[in-house]
């Protein structure tokens, strides 16, 4: 048992720091083992705080005080109080004071990859949300915004480049060798936002003008072997840049803007003003060793980085609560930016999915909380999907309610009014009210009620009247702490066709005249309410929820024609796609129906085999798109439309579908994939990326023949290829079918990749995602691998964290093998890392959605982890709270 149960900090409870901190002078004389950091602290009494002075706590954990001085003097220590959580002064001058620490920590010894760190013997932080207290005693906490100096000391041959926020003002020699280099950050921020970097690092530079004439120069630093691959990251970084300014009136702020590559990470990067750190995986890129997907992600997350600047950093967060503020606000940006930059329906099918299928999942289950949680025990399992994710939704609801040119001006407002500030998610929505002149009070509610609302919609035609009418009730499930829900606010985009596929006017009765545009947008309010469409000359069909204009799960019974209409016809790129995948998940459900009963499987529906003939032989100009439309519903998707999961049938289906359509259609995915073969020199540019997505669909189609032509081509793709998109995808195929070569490629693959650690995580993946069977065996000597890196977050995450993410018939097996696995995992890793532990775990917790054994199964091995000595308060968090 644990000796001490981690407490839950709420909300409700938040109060303004007592005292501030205005200005913090650093030196860090920097040393594997042990790191020396004198702090200097300008410290006054809050004036917005009433009353006598309180103590001045400082949090500090990790920490070997040297000596503290108030003023000019030195104090003992009868007159301050360490604890395990930091440091305490009970008393303090009432005028401003100035506070020395000196204290000592031993990055070497730190695998959790949070405060100071080593990573492939390069110093780097990570102080997001809570690691500044592991680097000196302070308030760690985003409403105290001082001034920063730095001055880093290390040994100049192993670490010549010495990094941190802001400009860099002075630099020098030391004795023993050593050398140092002084930063000053002109902007005030909260410490989260803190960093440094020291370490041998090579450097590409670059320029940028910004829109009012000011240069910034631009660098991306990385481990010399690396400095080729870090092109791609530039491009992005200056399209971010323009694009801001060009769309939300933003200019970069400083003279320099840095990027430090490293490969110890826990999350994907980090906003450090001024001094972003980045997971290599998502700066490296180069077409032999990156996939497309690869590059979308390093210029959506360079872009995301970067859009903190304004989103974060100029304006940040009052507490951790209101962690979407920034986080759902620069996801949405970030959006935006890769939508504006590639095709916006593929951008938005991509967004969607996840969230459909991973943040649906959050908001079903035990860890359901709202997109402003209430209340948490360890922040750092609060940077969910649904914070980012549907945050961003929360966001573009805004502008779909307000329109663009609406929500820009609220965007400007909130620059304008809060620019230095540290606020709240309301303080944001304020400003989108005062800038329009409206009323979001009911809107409010997305950031309190947790779960995912459901929308049932009916369509009655009059063929006399000539109107139809629409009827949506709203409802919402309860999640934990919140029984009984409101009504949410919920823009609800339609547009009506006619048979011919053409665009039906949207007037509502006593409306004069229809409404501009095909697609309009209906504000739902209540639980229940009917809207009446007015003139329509025929029986429209509805495409309902354009563009996904809310997350909620939409219920609206339609027949398999009608859906096969939309998929062939909806001038909505999203809705057009959508209705393709209720189609095949709607066909899946009737075979697991029928394989349930016991009934013989019956032939595929025609509907299904034609509306993919017709894909297949036609011609679409946005070929990712195409590929989107050929690609069936993922097994998490089709998974969360059953009332009780079933992994096995679904895969089953699934598999069964895929391979019936390849059958069926043979011929025309040989001709379509030979088509789009050929010399692309592996560049990033739209139509290329179109180009092999779709090639590969059709790959993927061909290789559930499981045939010798499947093989034959999987294997003449992974030996001509020069691009990994397209040898991933081909050992893909390999590696899921019973290819005679298959260990020879996994081989000659590995051999070929060993040194380059980012490919070799995919080495990893692809094996710890093979749906066939033996693959828990394989996982679990692949732990014994050598390439195999236990400290190595990526490795990981690839390994474990494919197994239990993206392989769901083997991680719920039905003997509980894979559960086993994965917390055997958690509680090992949880001694090294609890961050990543603690994210690993998530996949146990949604053990309701299962049938009775499973559940079982995975409950014991939640309370096991739960139970286990020594676990961090982060795996505590989710274990005890996944429970239920
Ligand atoms: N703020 C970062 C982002 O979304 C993510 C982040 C939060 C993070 N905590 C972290 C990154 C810890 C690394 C480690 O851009
Ligand atoms: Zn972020």
């Amino acid at each position: 048992m644990r000796e001490r149960i981690p407490q839950p900090v709420y909300l409700k409870d938040y109060s303004p720091p007592p005292y501030l901190i205005d200005a913090v002078d650093l030196v860090f004389e920097l040393d594997e083992d042990d790191t020396r950091v004198t702090a200097t602290l300008q410290v006054r009494r809050n004036p917005a705080v009433a009353g006598a002075g309180p103590a001045l706590e400082l949090n500090g954990e990790g920490l070997t005080l040297e000596s503290l001085k108030l003023g000019s003097q030195r104090l003992d220590p009868t007159q301050y109080r360490l604890s395990e959580e930091g440091l305490c002064l009970p008393r303090v001058p009432d005028h401003a004071f100035t506070l020395e620490l000196v204290t000592h920590l031993c990055p070497k010894a730190n695998t959790a990859l949070e405060g100071l760190y080593l990573s492939n013997g390069l110093f780097c932080t990570q102080c997001e949300a809570q690691g500044f207290r592991r680097i000196t005693y302070f308030l760690d906490r985003p409403d105290v915004m001082a001034r920063y100096t730095t001055t880093v000391v290390a040994d100049r041959a192993r670490y010549p480049v010495l990094l941190s926020n802001g400009n860099c003002v002075a630099a020098g020699e030391a004795s023993h060798g050593r050398h140092w280099v002084r930063w000053e950050d002109p902007f005030k921020k909260p410490c989260y936002l803190f960093a440094l970097v020291a370490g041998r690092l090579a450097c590409l530079e670059d320029r940028y003008v910004t829109a009012s004439g000011r240069p910034v120069v631009l660098r991306i630093y990385a481990e010399p072997q690396d400095l080729d691959k870090c092109g791609h990251a530039m491009a992005s970084l200056k399209q971010a840049m323009r694009w801001d300014e060009e769309n939300f009136g933003r200019e970069y702020d400083l003279d320099l803007y840095m990027i430090v590559a490293v490969s110890h990470f826990n999350m994907g990067a980090m906003e450090n003003k001024g001094l972003n750190i980045f997971n290599t995986q998502y700066i490296l890129a180069r077409p032999d060793v990156a996939t497309d997907a690869d590059y979308e992600r390093i210029e959506e997350v360079v872009g995301h980085e970067y859009f903190h600047n304004w989103t974060g950093n100029r304006i940040t967060c009052r507490d951790w609560f209101q962690l979407s503020l920034k986080e759902g606000l620069t996801v949405f940006r970030d959006q935006e930016f890769s939508a504006d930059r590639h095709s916006r329906p593929v951008k938005r099918i991509d967004t969607v999915n996840l969230l459909r299928t991973r943040q649906f999942a959050e908001d079903a289950g035990p860890l359901a909380h709202p997109v402003r949680p209430e209340s948490y025990i360890e922040i750092n399992n609060f940077y969910t999907l649904t914070v980012y994710e549907k945050g961003a939704e929360v966001i573009r609801m805004l502008q779909t309610l307000l329109g663009r040119a609406g929500f820009r001006r609220g965007t400007d407002l909130y620059f304008e009014r809060h620019d230095g500030q540290a606020v709240t998610c309301d303080d944001f929505v304020r400003c989108m009210e005062d800038a329009n002149g409206v009323d979001l009070s009911q809107f409010r509610l997305w950031y309190s009620q947790a779960g995912t609302p459901e929308l049932h919609l009916e369509a009655e035609y009059d063929a006399a009247g000539r109107y139809l009418d629409l009827k949506v009730r709203q409802s919402c499930p309860p999640t934990p702490g919140q029984p009984c829900k409101r009504p949410f606010l919920i823009p609800l985009a339609v547009g009506l066709l006619a048979a011919d596929g053409s665009e039906l006017p949207l007037r509502l009765a006593g409306e004069p005249a229809p409404a501009p545009g095909t697609t309009r947008v209906l504000p739902i309010q209540a639980a229940e309410e009917r809207f009446r469409f007015v003139d329509l000359p025929e029986r429209p069909v509805v495409s309902a929820l354009r563009g996904f204009s809310a997350p909620v799960k939409l219920n609206f019974a339609r027949d398999l024609a009608e859906l096969a209409f939309l998929f062939s016809r909806d001038s909505d790129g999203f809705n057009r796609w959508d209705a393709g995948q209720q189609l095949a998940t709607r066909v899946m459900l009737e075979m697991i129906d029928r394989a349930s009963a016991g009934q013989p499987p019956a032939p595929v529906e025609p509907l299904l085999v034609d509306a993919f003939r017709n894909l297949v032989t036609g011609q679409l100009e946005d070929q990712s798109y195409w590929a989107l439309l050929l690609t069936l519903p993922s097994e998490e998707y089709v998974s969360a439309a059953m009332a009780v999961i079933d992994p096995d049938q679904v895969h089953a289906a699934r598999q069964r579908l895929k391979r019936e359509l390849a059958v069926a259609l043979e011929a025309e995915f040989l001709r379509l994939y030979e088509a789009l073969r050929g010399d692309e020199h592996n560049r990033f540019d739209a139509a290329a990326v179109g180009r092999r997505r779709l090639k590969n669909t059709c790959l993927d189609y061909l290789n559930a023949l499981d045939n010798d032509t499947a093989h034959r081509l999987s294997l003449r793709q992974f030996r001509e290829t020069r691009g990994m998109t397209d040898q991933l995808a081909a050992l893909g195929a390999i590696v899921n079918s019973h290819h005679p070569n298959q260990a020879e490629c996994l081989e000659q693959f590995y051999q070929r990749w060993h040194a380059e650690p980012l490919v070799v995580d995919k080495w990893f993946m692809v094996q710890s995602t093979c749906h066939l069977p033996g693959t828990l065996e394989r996982v679990r000597a692949l732990l014994d691998h050598p390439g195999f890196d236990r400290g190595l977050p990526n490795r990981v995450r690839a390994l474990v964290g494919g197994f239990a993410q993206s392989n769901p018939v083997h991680f719920h097996a039905k003997d509980g093998s894979g559960y086993a696995f994965l917390a055997e995992r958690v509680i090992e890793f949880d001694a090294r890392n609890p961050q990543l532990a603690a994210r690993l775990l998530t996949p146990l917790t949604h053990w309701q959605r299962y049938d009775p054994v499973r559940q079982g199964l995975m409950r014991r091995e939640l309370q096991r982890i739960a139970g286990a000595e020594r676990i961090s308060p982060d795996v505590y968090e989710v274990a005890t709270k996944g429970l239920g």
